[in-house]
């Protein structure tokens, strides 16, 4: 069931309204074999079913707390249309307690008989077909052994480990998995950080940190920092939900902190590499939050360039898939072009926010050509080889890469030791 007709009129034509590989081709293939059909109706969507899957959003409010209103809009409609037994299956992300709440609020009060499972989705954007048909685990959270065992039935084809969990663990499992990964995220950016400070370079110094099997090498690309429709709404989600039951979880904070200041922090590298931002030009590559989606929610590449504007920047930026969707959220001053040697014409400075393979595999010598000086590249995911660039004339600058600068001098115990030695 699908409540936007534009969505639905996609669907209808065999059309998928994201950019996801792979789902087009197997959408049409179920949609041919009448396997799987759109609707807006609701009790058309019931009818015989056994299981009603809710996959509505439940994006974060502006407070951070988790925004259930499509939550209950479903529940409600599925306990007023359920006319034979049905198990609801939450694959929406919804806050630990949330299952029981439902059931209290709306499950328990139908007529019909309504069970629940929860069965979180840790599917990732650009990647959901392949995650789907590989996961690392499937999770089933029910206080009903026999309703887990039916839910888990559905997966009968897929090889993975099958966990079964309650609801309630089901639901926290979620938001613990992406608090983590987040988690590891922000860390790596505050290594990166020290090893500004001190010379070091993140770029060694974490594929030999995740060669140990108990930290493992994944989530450990240091950059402009996470966006995305899941881990910023899932950190804060958690933060307001541990501080509503009476916990400070600290860490949770300095994880989100640690993310805004990455963005913040490419602005200031900009402005400093440019002497100002006012009147200068600045080439954005990459719009969507990470590559292989034309998401841009959450994406650092849009705050990063409302900054820029607000201090005076003329910003051309571009993206292979997430043009159409940056339009609507980007000042319309922001000139867009999908093609990436049109938008750093001219440019003082090019920031490469989204590691698309087209950025990447650009031709530098042109870029240079085309570009005005001081010839600055920020490279905000460190995935420009920096060397190459350094000889054709770039003032090159990644995450965690530069040795310490202005003059300021190192600190190291070695520094403090030798000052106790000499005042000894
Ligand atoms: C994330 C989780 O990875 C999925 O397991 C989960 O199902 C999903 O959220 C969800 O809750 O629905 P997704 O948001 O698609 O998936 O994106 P990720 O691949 O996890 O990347 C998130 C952000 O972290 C991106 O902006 C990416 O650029 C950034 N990132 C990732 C880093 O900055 N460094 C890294 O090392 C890895």
């Amino acid at each position: 069931m699908e409540s936007d007709p534009a969505k639905l009129r996609l669907l209808y034509q065999g059309e998928v309204p994201i950019h996801e590989p792979g789902l087009d081709e197997l959408v049409r293939a179920h949609a041919e074999s009448k396997q799987l059909c759109f609707t807006d109706r609701i009790e058309e969507g019931l009818a015989g079913a056994d299981f009603a899957l809710v996959a509505v959003g439940t994006p974060a409010r502006l407070d951070g707390r988790v925004d259930l209103s499509a939550l209950y809009r479903v529940s409600e409609q599925i306990v007023r249309n359920a006319v034979h037994p049905i198990t609801v299956v939450m694959k929406s992300t919804v806050p630990p307690g949330t299952g029981r709440a439902l059931t209290e609020r709306f499950f328990s009060k139908s007529a019909t008989r309504i069970r629940y499972a929860s069965n979180p989705e840790f599917l990732r954007e650009g990647q959901a077909v392949k995650d789907w048909f590989s996961p690392d685990r499937i999770v089933v959270g029910s206080d009903d052994q026999d309703v887990a065992t039916r839910v888990l039935a559905l997966y009968a084809g897929i090889q993975a480990p099958k966990i079964r969990t309650s609801v309630v663990s089901a639901e926290m499992i979620k938001y613990a998995a992406n608090a983590f990964l987040a988690t590891k995220i922000s860390f790596i950016n505050e290594i990166a950080t020290i090893c500004e400070l001190v010379g070091a370079d993140v770029t060694e110094v974490a594929p030999a940190l995740g060669m140990d099997v108990r930290i493992g090498s994944q989530f450990l690309r240091a950059g402009i920092g996470y966006g995305g429709s899941c881990f910023p709404k899932d950190t804060k989600g958690l933060e307001q939900l541990s501080s509503l039951n009476g916990y400070d979880f600290a860490l949770l904070k300095a994880v989100i902190e640690v993310n805004r200041r990455q963005r913040i922090s490419a602005v200031r590298k900009l402005r400093a590499a440019l002497g100002g931002l006012l009147d200068k030009r600045v080439a954005v590559l990459g719009l969507a939050f990470k590559p292989g989606t034309d998401d841009v929610r959450e994406s650092p590449a849009i705050e990063i360039i409302s900054y820029l504007v607000d201090e005076g920047a003329a910003v051309s930026a571009c993206d292979p898939v997430a043009v159409a969707n940056a339009r609507t959220v980007l000042p319309d001053s922001v000139e867009l072009f999908q093609d990436p040697y049109d938008a750093v014409r001219n440019s003082n400075a090019v920031l490469l926010a989204t590691e698309w393979d087209d950025f990447t595999g650009m031709d530098w010598t042109k870029v240079k050509r085309l570009m005005a000086p001081p010839f600055v590249v920020f490279d905000g995911r460190n995935a420009l080889a920096r060397a190459s660039l350094e000889a054709l004339g770039f003032r090159y600058s990644g995450i965690g890469r530069q040795g310490a600068g202005d003059g300021d001098e190192v600190s190291t115990n070695i520094t403090f030791g030798k000052k106790r030695a000499s005042q000894v």
